[in-house]
């Protein structure tokens, strides 16, 4: 009889950018399944676009949110005080009693920030990793969103003695493992039913997969230039394929660098993909180039080497027992080590401790225990 009269917890999911809905996907999922607790979904609208959005609810089988607040595009002061501003409202209207954030995006910050002023509990999930450049944003929105939160959800060892560093008390964090994995495992099977491969007509030759759209690539052309100086000569031995983030589409033309980037013959240069396609190509791809943080861990998890154009990361795991080796933005390092992959030279790696698939399940026992 006490369970029909219990009324569940609420807690807040809040999602905004891409790489929220992979990690958020599993955590709905095993919510709405919890006998106690009651997920309410909230998106930001950080991305809005279909391709850096829409797409992602539909192939992640995401309910739509119960509140969206169509924040868009800005600078980061614009963005995160817009969406500080309108999820206040419905955090006063809904009062939950946890807000649950993930990664290191404006959206996870500018929940954190507001939760913590009304008082509710905040479970940070992906905390305590650190890159120590602060001239990431994602960086600040890392150390803030963890110095706020109540529960610390860690997916590797090194964000445990980053977080103790920093004078966090111990019985905050909880290593869970990786929800990033959870969907990567939980889809791998449908995203094999994806046919973007004959789209791209791609079961001839091997390739090689690029990402790229972190400012400090991107946003400043001669670093930009010498990246695709080294890509042009990788892409004389393989072919690139390459999903460009609207960001780095809009700073190629910016930079008058359009027919430059048309003349490079074996790169393809498309549209955004949705999460089961990227997948595929992933799963498929000799070798995968990117700055971004996701890729990096689930290319450990394939066994799928991984070059990645940053000079730090926040995922050391990656580097320490997985596929993945820093290139930097040096033309040089890109060239050697992709070439290296050509010749057969291959790292190879292992899958970090509890990347299993079953992180969400664990966050839903800690927080359906909590208080
Ligand atoms: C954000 C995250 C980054 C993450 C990336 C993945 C922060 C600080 N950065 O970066 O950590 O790796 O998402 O995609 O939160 N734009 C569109 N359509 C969209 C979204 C963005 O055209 O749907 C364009 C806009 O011109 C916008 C620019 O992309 O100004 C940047 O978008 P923004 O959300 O500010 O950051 P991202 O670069 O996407």
């Amino acid at each position: 009889m006490e369970g029909s009269t219990r009324i569940k917890k609420r807690i807040m999911n809040i999602v905004g950018a891409r790489p929220n809905f992979m990690k958020i996907a599993p955590i709905q999922r095993i919510m709405a399944g919890s006998g106690c607790l009651e997920p309410i979904l909230v998106h930001t609208g950080q991305h809005y676009d279909e391709a850096m959005s829409k797409i992602f609810f539909e192939d992640l089988e995401m309910p739509r949110p119960d509140y969206f607040l169509g924040v868009g595009s800005g600078s980061h002061a614009e963005q995160t005080a817009t969406i500080m501003l309108k999820l206040e409202q419905i955090i006063d209207r809904i009062a939950p009693d946890m807000i649950l954030v993930v990664g290191d995006v404006n959206s996870t910050l500018a929940a954190s920030i507001v939760a913590a002023k009304l008082h509710i509990p905040i479970a940070h999930v992906e905390a305590g990793l650190r890159s120590f450049d602060r001239q990431m944003p994602e960086e600040i929105n890392r150390i803030l969103t963890d110095a706020v939160s109540d529960l610390l959800f860690i997916t590797e060892d090194s964000a445990r003695i980053n977080l103790l560093r920093e004078g966090v008390d111990p019985e905050k964090i909880h290593f869970v493992g990786n929800v990033m994995i959870d969907s990567l495992l939980h889809f791998k099977g449908k995203a094999d039913g994806s046919n973007i491969m004959d789209q791209l007509d791609l079961h001839h030759a091997p390739y090689a997969l690029l990402t790229l759209h972190r400012p400090s690539n991107v946003d400043f052309r001669q670093t930009f230039v010498q990246i695709l100086d080294a890509l042009d000569d990788v892409q004389q031995r393989i072919r690139i394929i390459f999903p460009i983030h609207p960001r780095t589409r809009k700073m190629i033309d910016q930079f008058g660098l359009s027919k430059r980037v048309a003349n490079m013959e074996n790169f393809s240069l498309i549209d955004p993909l949705g999460y089961l396609e990227f997948l595929k190509l992933m799963v498929n791809a000799s070798f995968v180039l990117t700055d971004s943080g996701g890729i990096q861990e689930e290319t450990t998890v394939l066994s799928i080497p991984c070059l990645t154009l940053r000079t730090n990361t926040e995922r050391p795991s990656t580097v320490d027992i997985g596929t993945n080796i820093l290139v930097g933005m040096d033309p040089d390092k890109i060239r050697r080590h992709s070439f290296d992959i050509l010749d057969g030279k291959i790292k190879r790696g292992t899958v970090p401790p509890l990347w299993d698939g079953k992180a969400a399940t664990r966050i839903v026992e800690v927080l359906e225990q909590y208080r």
